[in-house]
């Protein structure tokens, strides 16, 4: 997608058998790009958040994978890779699957030809993300145009959590990917913005990506939507996924439960959209399985941002000396959630719904 007209991604290989990413860390405030040296450079920049969203982590990884090959292709030497990739954020299940994947492509292989291999099965995965989303955002807008038609000649207004946008995956995003075809499609769209704290990520890199993209979107405070679903201005809230069950339960960014019960008292439709690769077929139980990532507390007593005079800062917002506890996510229950859009279309947040498009899992 765009960023000052330039068609953007968030993640790609250098000639120089290195991988260049977007440093997200910074954004809105500055367009820096970072570069990943080796597997030592991909764990923290997962680890620090400079690359975040559950299928950008699993592209990371993947490419963080073909770094430690060019390092050290030996069994031990990957085997330590992959355990330590695998540590670095726990929630999104993309992480594990891109790993799993690489492991199986790279085991079977001699040594001496699991560089290439890594390299190109990391580039592969990276455009079958795009593929993936893109898709996603063709069923998505289908889905948005039927509530346009329910309302001719009116603004859809749609309620997104967190950041689930290209800026989450390697192009187009995932519960952003319908709002930028339905753009396409010429459909009036107004998005309403969760800012999302401790981080910030709606009103950071959702906003600023809706911004790039020229779609009309307002920043609310986390604890606004439930008041805008009982008025009426909200047809639509539409989220990404860090780990969808095999029955159909959603973990995402902490706050999401909260927006899909006012969603549910207000009879909103609440949709989910994520690819194949967030889902986790060996979990039925969100609620007691998914592990949920417990972040510092120094994300929720401080800030950063850019001050008034133009430089950036951190400011303290808590009181002194309180404690504070950052849970990153929140489980969904799939009786909560109206359906799930994936790169293979729509179904319901059930075991025989996912079953019904991915047969084979
Ligand atoms: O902590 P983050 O920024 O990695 O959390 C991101 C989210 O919760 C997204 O909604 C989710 O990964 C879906 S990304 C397409």
């Amino acid at each position: 997608m765009l960023i000052g007209g330039q068609p953007t991604r968030t993640i790609w290989p250098t000639a120089e058998g290195a991988v260049e990413i977007l440093d997200q860390s910074r954004l809105p405030h500055e367009v820096v790009t970072v570069r990943l040296e080796g597997l030592a450079d991909a764990a923290a920049a997962i680890s620090e958040m400079k690359v975040r969203g559950a299928p950008l982590i699993g592209v990371t990884a993947a490419y963080g994978m073909a770094l430690a090959a060019s390092e050290d292709p030996s069994d031990p030497a990957l085997a330590a890779a992959r355990a330590r990739l695998t540590a670095t954020r726990p929630t999104a299940v993309n992480l594990a699957w891109a790993l799993r994947r690489m492991s199986e492509v790279l085991a079977p292989l001699p040594p001496a030809h699991r560089e290439a291999a890594a390299w190109a099965e990391a580039f592969i995965m990276a455009n079958e993300d795009v593929a993936a989303c893109r898709a996603i955002g063709e069923h998505g807008a289908d889905l948005i145009g039927e509530i346009a038609a329910r309302k001719p000649g009116e603004t859809v207004n749609i309620l997104t959590h967190c950041n689930a946008g290209w800026l989450a995956t390697v192009d187009w995003g995932t519960a952003l990917a319908p709002i930028y075809v339905a753009q396409e499609r010429g459909m009036a769209l107004h998005v309403w913005v969760d800012e999302t704290r401790p981080r910030n990520q709606g009103a950071a890199l959702t906003a600023f990506e809706l911004g790039q993209q020229g779609i009309d979107h307002t920043i609310i405070v986390d604890n606004a939507g439930g008041h805008l679903m009982q008025h009426d201005q909200v047809d639509l809230c539409l989220v990404g996924a860090d780990r969808v069950t095999g029955a159909g339960d959603v973990a995402n960014k902490i706050g999401t439960y909260l927006k899909a019960l006012a969603a549910k008292d207000n009879g909103i439709p609440f949709w989910v959209a994520a690819p194949g690769s967030t889902i986790d077929w060996a979990m039925d139980d969100g609620v007691a399985q998914i592990p949920i990532e417990e972040r510092s507390a120094h994300e929720v007593t401080h800030l950063w941002g850019a001050l008034e005079d133009g430089t950036f800062g951190v400011v303290q917002v808590s009181a002194p000396g309180s404690a504070a506890a950052n849970p990153a996510f929140d489980v969904t229950p799939a009786r909560l959630v109206s359906g799930l859009i994936t790169e293979r279309g729509r179904c319901s947040a059930t075991a025989a719904g996912l079953r019904g498009l991915f047969a084979e899992a």
